[in-house]
């Protein structure tokens, strides 16, 4: 027989007037159980009302971002081995709870397609494919592995203060079509970023590369953004 787990979990159910509170359940830890696999096993078979996001089951998808124990992750990547018999979930910070662990991600999409993130060519398509050097591969690979989870920008304080801060994430994202040489927009996706919504928010502090489920380190984007910005500080100046 397994453990007995006891998961602690946040409620809120807008529809009724019922402030939040938190929920326990017990559940019998199995091998390789993830905190995923609890969760469904709870809903399935004890709470049908209890509420969370998930699609993909692997850690691909990052619609299952919550908090476990007081640290962001995925509930399909966490084990219930690696954690004591007694789990917290809460759903993620920063943003509007819609229902239990289920966050309103809206601000989040707005400020994603602020940077317009899609390959943007300066010229049509040529006839063969453009090819990539390793190291311009190497530049990018990380960024663009990001699942956007969102575990990042619910971990930076200066989301906190500052809603229009666009965010870890979506720095790094425009970080990646900054350095990739197949995207023409240069000056003008950098000005986007130029500002204290953009790289200059960033007060550094690193909680965005401690929290990653997929170990991308947003600061070192921001920092990369920020010297581009400096080395093409005359071109702004219309010089
Ligand atoms: Fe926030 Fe990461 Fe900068 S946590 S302050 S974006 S280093």
């Amino acid at each position: 027989m397994g453990r007995i787990l006891t998961l602690k979990i946040f409620r809120y159910e807008p529809e009724t007037d019922k402030r939040p509170y938190y929920d326990t359940f017990q559940v019998e830890e199995r091998e390789y159980m993830s905190v995923l696999d609890a969760l469904l096993e709870i809903q399935h078979e004890q709470d049908g009302s209890l509420a969370f996001r998930y699609a993909c089951r692997g850690a691909v998808c990052g619609s299952c971002a919550m908090s476990i124990n007081g640290i962001l992750g995925l509930a399909d990547r966490v084990q219930t081995r690696n954690l004591k018999s007694n789990i917290l979930l809460e759903p993620l910070p920063r943003l509007p709870v819609f229902k239990d662990l289920v966050v309103d991600m809206t601000f989040f999409w707005q400020h994603f397609r602020k940077i317009k993130p899609w390959l943007t060519p300066a010229e049509t398509a040529p006839e063969r494919e453009r090819i990539m050097s390793p190291g311009d591969v190497e530049r990018i690979e990380s960024f663009a592995s990001c699942i956007l989870c969102g575990a990042c920008y619910a971990s930076c304080p200066v989301t906190k203060r500052n809603r229009d801060f666009l965010g870890p994430a979506l720095l790094a994202k425009a970080y990646r079509f900054l350095a990739d040489p197949r995207d023409g927009r240069g000056i003008e996706l950098l000005e986007k970023i130029n500002s204290q919504q953009g790289v200059w928010g960033c007060d550094t502090i690193f909680n965005c590369v401690k929290v990653c489920p997929k170990q991308i380190r947003p600061t070192d984007a921001i920092v990369a953004a920020r010297k581009l910005l400096v080395a093409n500080f005359f071109k702004f100046l219309g010089a």
